[in-house]
């Protein structure tokens, strides 16, 4: 597969790293666990929107826009890092928050909320949850265009066939990676919100006809709806990037079983998954995705989901930003 027609812009310094978790393989005396790195992306904080922005930045750019706008969460990473690739192209960005928990956004709030006045949001714009964020953000760029400037908006996660594209090539990473290294994985398990990771890895995986089952965290969504939403993006990028293998619906494997009483709040798994990973391996997980989905996993090598000689990869998509804004539960 060659991505090297499409537009692309360079934030991060090479592959980030896949590390052994030999003490928490120990521990759980299960599967070897193996993470991947991308919290150690590029852009303020990294994560795994640094990749899709690449793309989306450079279809931007390649558009004339001078203005960024996109919507997220209270406490998006995408919005942050939104933001950050904003900064460096010296572009306008402009977000728009969903207040999916009612009563969450607070102006004075820590963690992404910081950030984003830090890095200087030219507004923010706070909307209740189950907005049409699409409309939102319309409205938003009608203002910035009645002000004479070109706005390029990019969906909620940065998650349509561009963004996508950021994860296909992530498993283009992933596979030189494993076979420098001589390294067989069986599973790979990621966190799967607006469905572009998820999508961009299967994509890739199927392109380079590598089999290996990618199990999605689900973290908003109830399993169906977002193998669903999976497969659609599936689709599209498969499309947008003119590639030959089809990939099986059955590929999509979503778990809903670890979202608790809903996305952004805690559940003991959580809690347990984060001190876990920071006590015994010194890495920063996130309450909303990485933990709830490192959580999942967890569980289900307790289950016995996996047997003990077997491989397991652990895409970390960042979000630690965020686990400023839960102190009370880790303090
Ligand atoms: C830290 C982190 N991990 C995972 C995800 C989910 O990725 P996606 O939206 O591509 O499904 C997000 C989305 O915002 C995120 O911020």
């Amino acid at each position: 597969m060659n991505l090297t027609s499409i537009p692309r812009r360079n934030y991060s310094n090479g592959p980030t790293p896949i590390e052994y978790l030999e003490n928490l393989s120990k521990l759980l005396n299960g599967p070897d666990i193996y993470i991947k790195r991308d919290d150690q992306l590029g852009l303020a904080g990294g994560g795994n929107k640094t990749r899709k922005l690449e793309f989306l930045v450079a279809d931007a750019l390649k558009n004339n826009a001078d203005t960024l706008i996109t919507c997220g969460a209270v406490q998006s990473n995408h919005c942050r890092l939104t933001l950050s690739a904003a900064k460096k192209e010296q572009l306008d960005c402009h977000l728009v928050l969903e207040e999916r928990v009612a009563g969450s956004y607070n102006p004075q709030a820590t963690g992404n909320n910081l950030l984003y006045n830090l890095l200087d949001a030219d507004s923010k714009t706070v909307v209740p949850g189950g907005s049409d964020m699409v409309k939102e953000m319309e409205k938003v760029a009608k203002q910035v265009e009645a002000e004479g400037k070109k706005p390029y908006i990019i969906p909620m996660g940065g998650s349509n066939e561009i963004g996508a594209t950021g994860y296909v090539a992530c498993a283009e990473e992933i596979n030189s990676q494993l076979s420098e290294n001589s390294l067989d994985i069986d599973y790979i398990i990621t966190p799967t919100g607006s469905a572009g990771t998820h999508a961009g890895l299967l994509t890739g995986m199927g392109e380079s006809n590598n089999s290996i089952p990618i199990v999605g965290i689900s973290v908003n969504n109830e399993k169906h709806v977002q193998e669903e939403n999976v497969y659609k993006l599936v689709g599209k990028t498969s499309d947008y990037l003119k590639l030959r293998n089809k990939i099986d619906k059955s590929s999509v494997k979503v778990l809903g079983d670890y979202i608790g009483p809903g996305y952004s709040l805690p559940t003991d798994g959580m809690i347990e998954a984060v001190k876990l990973l920071s006590q015994r391996e010194g890495i920063l997980l996130d309450p909303v995705y990485t933990g709830k989905t490192m959580a999942g996993l967890i569980d289900l090598i307790r289950q016995g989901y996996f047997k003990k000689e077997e491989k397991v990869l652990f895409l970390h998509t960042g979000g630690s930003p965020a686990l400023y804004n839960y102190a009370s539960l880790f303090q």
